[in-house]
């Protein structure tokens, strides 16, 4: 690595995403340096920039879905030089994906199966962190799913396994009656894989006495209630309760993909490198993408 590579910096709090150059990364014991071939866009990406959550270090670099080639790694790392791994990022400048380089805990990160691009192989550590907390660590769902999805995907949706699906543009109040109709009771757990305020309100009233719901998003229902538990799931690898399980899911991970348990999202690759991430964050806020992930490869011009 040279001295110097591109990134794009939120110099703090609220502020414009700007381009700038960082200086090189030193690694620490059981870590990679990877050259980042590839880096989905996520929607937490703006919600960082304008609502100021989450990332406590400034100036910072964003961008949570790494892949790309290993080109060093740590004294004591296992990781094979030359191999191509993809893995999540930390909240810290050096860990993120906004940049041509960057740094991977190896625990936190998989050699890429030969059958995926470095773009398809970047749509899955945020998303799948997310779903993997979730569902078996922090509010341990159950992952036997009946699905509330947008009726535009439904093949493809029921090509992954979705074994029912409303269409989400049906009055939420609605919603009630149609579950009731397919799985005939209350229901117990529920993963709110939207997490707006009128969705939560939404889940949480449909939610059992005794039941379990997971958020990703910060919360806007009740959290102290003895009769339904209430989790915010964050899909951030090094918190302490965290760490094992993030872990085991990334020992896992190249087998469960080469055996097609866990397949890529659809991709969009935008070209223009870091410089076009703005206005496709943007895009992102937008809601006008659906149904793919937004790709960079941060070392175009
Ligand atoms: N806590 C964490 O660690 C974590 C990690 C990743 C993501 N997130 C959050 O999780 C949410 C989803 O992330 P993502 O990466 O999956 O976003 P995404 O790729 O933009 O997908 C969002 C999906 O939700 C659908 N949707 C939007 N509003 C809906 C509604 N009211 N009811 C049902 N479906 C709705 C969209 O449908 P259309 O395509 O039809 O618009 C789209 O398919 C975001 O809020 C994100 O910030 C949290």
């Amino acid at each position: 690595m040279q001295n110097t590579q591109n990134a794009l910096f939120l110099n703090h709090k609220h502020a414009d995403f700007t381009l700038g150059l960082a200086l090189s990364l030193k690694l620490g014991d059981g870590e990679i340096l990877v050259k980042i071939r590839a880096a989905a866009l996520n929607p937490v990406d703006w919600k960082i920039q304008k609502w100021g959550f989450l990332v406590e270090e400034y100036p910072a670099v964003l961008g949570s879905d790494v892949a790309g080639d290993v080109v060093a790694v740590g004294t004591v790392s296992l990781g094979l030089l030359l191999e191509t791994d993809f893995g999540s990022s930390l909240p810290y400048p050096d860990y993120s994906a906004f940049q041509e380089y960057c740094k991977l805990k190896e625990d936190f990160s998989a050699k890429i199966p030969s059958a995926l691009s470095y773009e398809q192989a970047s749509t899955f550590p945020c998303a799948l962190l997310a779903a993997y907390q979730g569902l078996y660590n922090d509010a341990s769902l159950l992952s036997n799913y009946h699905h509330c999805l947008p009726q535009t995907h439904a093949e493809k949706l029921k090509s992954l396994g979705a074994t029912h699906i409303i269409d989400r543009t049906i009055l939420l109040d609605s919603i009630h009656t149609r579950l009731v109709e397919i799985i005939g009771s209350g229901v117990k757990y529920i993963f709110d894989a939207v997490s707006e305020p009128e969705t939560q309100k939404a889940t949480y009233d449909l939610l059992s006495p005794g039941g379990k719901l997971a958020l990703v998003l910060p919360v806007h229902v009740p959290m102290d209630s003895e009769e339904k538990i209430v989790s915010f799931t964050i899909g951030y690898p090094d918190a302490a309760h965290n760490r094992v399980c993030v872990k085991t899911m990334y020992s896992g991970i190249e087998a469960l993909i080469e055996e097609g348990t866990l397949k890529p999202s659809n991709i969009e690759i935008v070209p223009g490198g870091l410089g076009v991430i703005v206005e496709n964050l943007q895009r992102l806020e937008n809601n006008q993408v659906s149904g793919v992930k937004l790709i960079i490869r941060p070392s175009d011009n």
